[in-house]
Order: structure tokens, then C-alpha cells, then sequence
């Protein structure tokens, strides 16, 4: 409720009366909160306050907008640990997600240098790129680009790729995913990755590349991941050293 002879500011109380809604579930994830009219009129305010409110709410993640539609309520990033080599099927099965595949394209390139140096391989070799868009309860939250060497990844085919990768080697191969080495930048959403993610050219993401390898230290993938910033959230565990 709102206390108009409270020393707090009324967007500050509109804002808690939002949040508590999203907390107790009374407003949903990727539902339309009530227009600035509904609110105005309930509470008796202005609307420049309930669009402060809004506009603080949208500013910290719990709303979002779209232009021409109205405000709704954002979904919860996952949280990802910065600790431990997982793969996409497994952080999100973890965390009680639903995870799903779209498979963009499974096809054969020959390595640059560059890929060449990171699968230890020589350039020119041909070698597997498969282009996914990873989903968590039908919600796209990566889009992904793996390279593969070829020997490490037989039989590989797009309906595999529909899974998870990672079990797939192992299971088939006998193989184990060991190592991983990963960069995060901080970036913004280029035309054909915001079409894969739903989201706007421009908008944040962040860019994730990974190599891993095997326990014989032979490189498996090099994996280049575009997250949605506003869907994923990274942690680590910090001890300070004496
Ligand atoms: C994460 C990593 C990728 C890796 C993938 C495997 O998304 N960023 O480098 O290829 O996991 O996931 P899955 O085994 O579910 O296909």
C-alpha cells in the first residue's frame, strides 16, 4: 500500500508494491504489468511518479519494455558459477531449467590459422561447425558456434546436436571432456545473433569463448557463445589470499 504522509517517496513505495507482486507471484515472468493509467488511478498519484517507479524497476532488470506494447516483467537471470566445466544441458537441468536446441546448421569448414592453432590441428584441416540456439523452458539464452575436430566428433548429426554435445562424446566415445579455458567479454547483439535470441540489434550480451580438452589435454571444442546479459548472470566463490 501506499502511505502518501510516509517520509518515503511515493515512486520508492510504488516500486516495492511492484516488486512484492513479482516476488509473490502476482505478476508473472513475461507478463504485462497495469498501464501508468491503472496505477495513477488506484493510488491516487502522478503519473510522472509511477513513471519513475517503472523507469527505476526497468533500470534494475525486474521490468522490461517493449516500444509500443507496455511494460513487463523480466525473467530471473540464472546464475552460472564461474567454477567447474559444465555443459549447457547440464547448467540449466541443475537449476531446474528445461533445456532445448535449435539446431541452426551442422557443416564441414576447413580451419583458419587460428582455429587450427586452438584445435591443434593444421590449417586447412577440415573440421565440424555447428551453429546452435540453446533454450532454457523455450526461452533463448545462448547462441552458440562449436568447432569440432572431425576425429573426436564421428557421427555427429544434427539430430545428435539437438542434445547435448558434450554427453554425446562422452557416451559414445568413451571420452572425457576435461579441461576447459573460458573468456567472457561484455558486448552488444550483432543482426543475425539478436534474430537467434529474440532480442533487439544493440541490446547487451555477453560473449563467451571456450576451448576445451579432453584428459589426453587433446583440444575438443572451441566454442564461441553469444548469452543474453539479461538472462544470465555470472558468480564466483572468492577467498582472499593472506
Ligand atoms: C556450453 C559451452 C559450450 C559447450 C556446450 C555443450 O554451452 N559454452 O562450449 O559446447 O556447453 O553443451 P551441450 O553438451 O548441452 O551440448
Amino acid at each position: 500500500m501506499i502511505d502518501k504522509n510516509s517520509p518515503l517517496p511515493i515512486y520508492h513505495q510504488l516500486e516495492e508494491v511492484i516488486k512484492n507482486a513479482i516476488q509473490t507471484q502476482r505478476l508473472l515472468p513475461g507478463e504485462m504489468i497495469p498501464s501508468e493509467r491503472e496505477y495513477t488511478e488506484k493510488y491516487e498519484i502522478s503519473r510522472m511518479t509511477v513513471r519513475q517507479a517503472v523507469t527505476n524497476l526497468v533500470n534494475e532488470g525486474y521490468l522490461y519494455r517493449k516500444r509500443g506494447v507496455g511494460t513487463f516483467v523480466a525473467h530471473q537471470k540464472i546464475e552460472q558459477p564461474l567454477k567447474g566445466l559444465t555443459s549447457f544441458s547440464e547448467d540449466m537441468q541443475s537449476r531446474g531449467h528445461e533445456p532445448s536446441t535449435r539446431v541452426i546448421r551442422l557443416s564441414e569448414v576447413h580451419a583458419d590459422r587460428d582455429l587450427a592453432a586452438k584445435l591443434e590441428v593444421e590449417a586447412g584441416t577440415p573440421i565440424l561447425e555447428l551453429k546452435r540456439v540453446r533454450l532454457a523452458d523455450q526461452l533463448p539464452m545462448a547462441y552458440e558456434t562449436v568447432y569440432l575436430s572431425k576425429a573426436l566428433s564421428r557421427g555427429l548429426t544434427e539430430e545428435m546436436a539437438l542434445t547435448s554435445i558434450y554427453g554425446y562424446v562422452e557416451k559414445t566415445f568413451g571420452l572425457k571432456i576435461q579441461y576447459g579455458r573460458q573468456s567472457i567479454e561484455a558486448s552488444i547483439a550483432q543482426k543475425i545473433e539478436a534474430e537467434m535470441l529474440g532480442v533487439a540489434v544493440g541490446d547487451p550480451v555477453l560473449r563467451i569463448e571456450r576451448i576445451s580438452r579432453l584428459d589426453t589435454n587433446k583440444p575438443f571444442e572451441v566454442a564461441h557463445s553469444v548469452y543474453r546479459a539479461d538472462r544470465y548472470k555470472l558468480t564466483i566463490e572468492m577467498e582472499r589470499s593472506s
